[in-house]
């Protein structure tokens, strides 16, 4: 158990990763920061006080204040805007990476060893500016992606299959988008490969409905995204770093050559440990993966330029 995991933005995600991060007592206390006077405080008082039905003594607690985040091993960065009609893209980068820049430089004042899981949209660019910003190394600042587009995937394959979503093992790559790269040579069903159950005309409906996995949901919501598996993947990486349990997740990592990708961040399978990120596993792709991968990165990449223009 960690003694104090902070969660910066107590929204829909933020929130949500805070109480899960409590109900599985991965810290002694939970802080939750916001810029929004009275939320953290009274959602975490709230969460507080489901202790004692679910079972956990971990202490939640909320403020503006970083100062009560000193010391945190471990942050989950969910500060941002969603887009609101009439912006672009561009200004939602712009925004968002103004308060991430601002909060990892937070972070790094209160807490110069942590580790930062950054959840903040355009994922992959806001790991960027966390690593910049925050100037910790690649280690210390892992982006979360790669987990909840493979588990969105593992989800419909499952289904599709007949089997349990435990048995299917996947890994989607590349950044958290349009181009993301599930990769259908290494998914099996326990081992044997998915192609023996789905056919792949089924299998290309799959990754195509993976790939739209966040505009679906948006669209049933309208006014906000998905944040209960989002939420639940965060805390998937906090608990590996936590328990120092060495698993190896698809995250956004900066890669130094990996993959043949330099100076980039990227979903690529990680290995996960209390030092935070512990290794970039290299896997065999097909030819088409391994293009497929460098699109998506030479995409993440055009938009990364854009945060230092
Ligand atoms: P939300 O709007 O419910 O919560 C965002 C929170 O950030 C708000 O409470 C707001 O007050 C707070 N905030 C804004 N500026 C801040 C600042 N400077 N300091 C501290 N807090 C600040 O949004 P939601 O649904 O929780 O999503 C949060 C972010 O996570 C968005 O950028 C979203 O696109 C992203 N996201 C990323 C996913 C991924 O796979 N990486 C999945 C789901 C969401
Ligand atoms: C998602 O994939 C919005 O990035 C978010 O649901």
């Amino acid at each position: 158990m960690l003694g104090k995991v902070a969660v910066v933005g107590a929204g829909n995600v933020g929130a949500t990763a805070a109480q899960r991060l409590a109900e599985k007592n991965l810290a002694r206390t939970v802080v939750m920061i916001d810029v929004a006077e009275g939320i953290p405080q009274g959602k975490a008082l709230d969460q507080w006080q489901s202790g004692p039905i679910e079972g956990f003594d971990t202490r939640v607690v909320g403020g503006q204040s970083y100062d009560d985040a000193a010391g945190a091993e471990v942050f989950v960065v969910t500060a941002g805007i969603a887009r609101k009609p009439g912006m672009s893209r561009d200004d939602l980068v712009r925004t968002n990476a103004g308060i991430v820049r601002s909060v990892s430089e937070q972070i790094a004042r209160v807490a110069p060893q942590s580790i930062i899981v950054v959840v903040s949209n355009p994922l992959d660019v806001m790991c960027y500016v966390a690593m910049k910003a925050s100037g910790f190394p690649r280690e210390r600042v892992i982006g979360m992606a790669g987990v909840l587009d493979t588990a969105r995937y593992r989800t419909f394959l499952a289904d599709a299959a007949g089997v349990s979503v435990e048995d299917i093992q996947a890994m989607v790559l590349g950044g958290h988008g349009d181009t993301m790269v599930p990769l259908i040579s290494c998914t099996t069903v326990s081992g044997i490969p998915i192609t023996q159950f789905i056919d792949r005309a089924r299998l290309d409906e799959i990754v195509t409905r993976t790939r739209n996995g966040g505009a679906e949901i948006v669209a049933f919501l309208k006014t906000g995204s998905a944040y209960y598996a989002p939420s639940a993947a965060a805390v998937q990486m906090v608990e590996a770093i936590a328990l120092d349990k060495r698993r190896i997740l698809p995250c956004s990592a900066w890669l130094q050559g990996e993959y043949g990708l330099r100076d980039v961040f990227c979903g690529v399978p990680c290995q996960l440990g209390r030092g935070g990120l512990e290794r970039i596993i290299e896997v065999t792709l097909t030819d088409t993966e391994r293009q497929d991968l460098v699109k998506s990165a030479e995409a993440v990449r055009a938009t990364q330029a854009t945060v230092d223009a």
